[in-house]
């Protein structure tokens, strides 16, 4: 009963493409939730569906108890909900202070590009963003390059900047897409500290796309594994590391 999200029967048609089909998800509040399955499960298209950007064909989308699909993407950040995106949205131009200030105040529709314009105005000197700003880069690592070009930092460092901008949010709920992806192992350990540590300050629940299930164990409380846009295992890391389905559908991935 204390799910912060309920999914039932998501199905996402692309044309003639079942991205998802019948897909049911249950995120416990509080919880560290892992999200995996191989190439082209569906995982995305999913997050896609909790932050409002696709709209399902079928399905229900409760969040916490109330029906999402009522709301639309501008909205989620003052439900207290943020997201990552697989592919790094951030402007290089930018400094890493003002990359993570474009998120504080994400509410208004439009691009990244008429936030840094909004951001360069006015809210950028206001005190108080500053302060949430540097928390959140502070939280990550990443205070000594708050006024570094977001271009200098290192592939790992801008996954960073993105993470502490969807924390900089004060989210109940973080989306996180691939956060993993492209990082070392040093830098996935240090995130993984860094998900513990937010989660714990704040009751913070997250649910997180990764390939890397191994980043998963003794870190998320439950998994779920998405295959053809099913789900086709639930339970803790350890447990569908060793399901057969899971194992099965990741073998069939390799040797396609
Ligand atoms: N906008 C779209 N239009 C058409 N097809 C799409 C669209 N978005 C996703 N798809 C298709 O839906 C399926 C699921 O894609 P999705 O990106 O959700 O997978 P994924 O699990 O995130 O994969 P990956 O691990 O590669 O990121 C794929 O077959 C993909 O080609
Ligand atoms: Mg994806």
């Amino acid at each position: 009963m204390s799910a912060i999200l309920d999914l039932h029967g998501i199905a996402v048609r692309f044309g003639g493409v079942n991205a998802l089909d019948g897909v049911a998800l249950s995120v416990e509040q509080g919880h560290i939730h892992g999200l995996i399955g191989p190439n082209g499960a569906g995982k995305t298209t999913l997050l896609n569906v909790i932050s409002r950007i696709v709209t399902p064909n079928e399905g229900t989308l409760l969040y916490n108890g109330q029906n999402l699909l009522a709301s639309r993407a501008e909205q989620l950040p003052t439900l207290g909900i943020s997201r990552t995106f697989q592919n790094l949205a951030l402007i290089d131009d930018a400094t890493v202070l003002d990359n993570v200030l474009i998120g504080l105040h994400s509410h208004r529709p439009g691009g990244l590009m008429d936030e840094l314009v909004f951001v360069r105005r006015g809210r950028r000197h206001e005190r108080e963003a500053r302060d949430i700003a540097m928390t959140a880069l502070e939280s990550v690592g990443l205070e000594p390059l708050a006024l570094t070009p977001t271009s200098r930092l290192s592939y790992g460092q801008r996954k960073m900047v993105e993470l502490a901008r969807a924390w900089a949010g004060r989210p109940r709920l973080m989306l996180l897409d691939e956060p993993t992806a492209g990082l070392n192992s040093g830098e996935i350990a240090g995130l993984r500290d860094t998900l513990l540590g937010v989660r714990k300050s704040i009751g913070l629940t997250v649910l997180v796309i990764t390939h890397h299930v191994e980043f998963l164990v003794g870190m998320a409380d439950a998994v779920t594994v998405l295959d053809l846009g099913k789900t086709i295992a639930a339970g803790t890391p350890d447990e569908v590391r060793q399901d057969q389905r899971v194992i099965q559908a990741y073998i069939g991935t390799a040797a396609a």
